[in-house]
């Protein structure tokens, strides 16, 4: 079977400062892979590579077998690869309605994303609909940026750390959320430094440290070795 995104011998750095050591990971069709690592391991900078913002030193990124390492951003998510930072970034000016709007697109991913199945899958949008982006909370925000991405019917979404700085309750929202997804067929490769989160949505582990995958395996494997956790997550 080919993967539906590889990732080998990715490096990248900032200026001269390297920060990705040949970062390598495969995800499946249909699995969500958590990308786990402490503050600073290289989870966000691996996305902004993949996503082309900081164009890759060395290194392929295939998405079902088509090399994009290096490509401009817009190809690369024309491509399929659906990309929602840790900032959150909506249009505030706009409702929640006109912000999936502008993002509604044909895509390779098999979801037959548009508007109203937004409204469907993310019914806590619905009572949102006409309100301007800006005004809602970080969670609905959140949710707002992922209904976003999925508007672009990607193949795979990079979503990074999405439960960050939000309130139990609506951590809980968003990983309901992102099973759902999951049992849709959506491929989805998860950052996150909350492993309790990860491991209630995620089917597979991938633990990143000093730029560089030191473990890979199922969420079941993880969950059977704790010297992992320790080593490597915990601060
Ligand atoms: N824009 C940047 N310029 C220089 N160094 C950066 C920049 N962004 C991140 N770094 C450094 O790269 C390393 C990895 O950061 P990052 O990928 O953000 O980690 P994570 O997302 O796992 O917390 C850290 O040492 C961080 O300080
Ligand atoms: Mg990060």
């Amino acid at each position: 079977m080919t993967a539906e995104l590889s990732v080998d011998g990715l490096d990248a750095a900032y200026g001269a400062s390297q920060v990705l050591f040949g970062v390598k990971f495969e995800v499946e069709p249909g699995e969500t892979l958590a990308l786990m690592g402490r503050n600073g391991a290289g989870k966000s900078t691996t996305f902004k590579a993949i996503a082309g913002l900081l164009p890759p030193r060395a290194g392929r990124v295939a998405l079902r077998g088509q090399d994009l390492a290096g490509a401009k951003p817009y190809r690369i998510a024309r491509a399929g690869i659906g990309f929602v930072p840790e900032d959150r970034q909506v249009f505030p000016e706009h409702t929640v309605e006109e912000n999936l709007e502008i993002a509604q697109k044909p895509g390779p991913g098999g979801g037959n994303w548009n508007v109203e199945r937004a409204f469907e899958v993310f019914p806590l949008l619905v009572p949102l609909r006409k309100r301007m982006a800006g005004r809602l909370s970080g969670g609905e925000q959140q949710m707002l940026t992922i209904a976003r991405s999925l508007m672009g019917n990607p193949a795979v979404l990079l979503l990074d750390e999405p439960s960050e700085g939000l309130a139990p309750l609506i951590v809980a929202q968003i990983g309901e959320l992102i099973r759902k997804l999951r049992e849709m067929g959506t491929t989805i490769v998860l950052a996150e430094q909350n492993s309790r989160f990860c491991l209630g949505v995620a089917t597979q582990v991938a633990v990143i440290d000093k730029g560089t995958i030191v473990w890979r395996g199922s969420v079941e494997q993880f969950r059977a070795d704790p010297s992992i956790q320790a080593r490597y997550l915990q601060v």
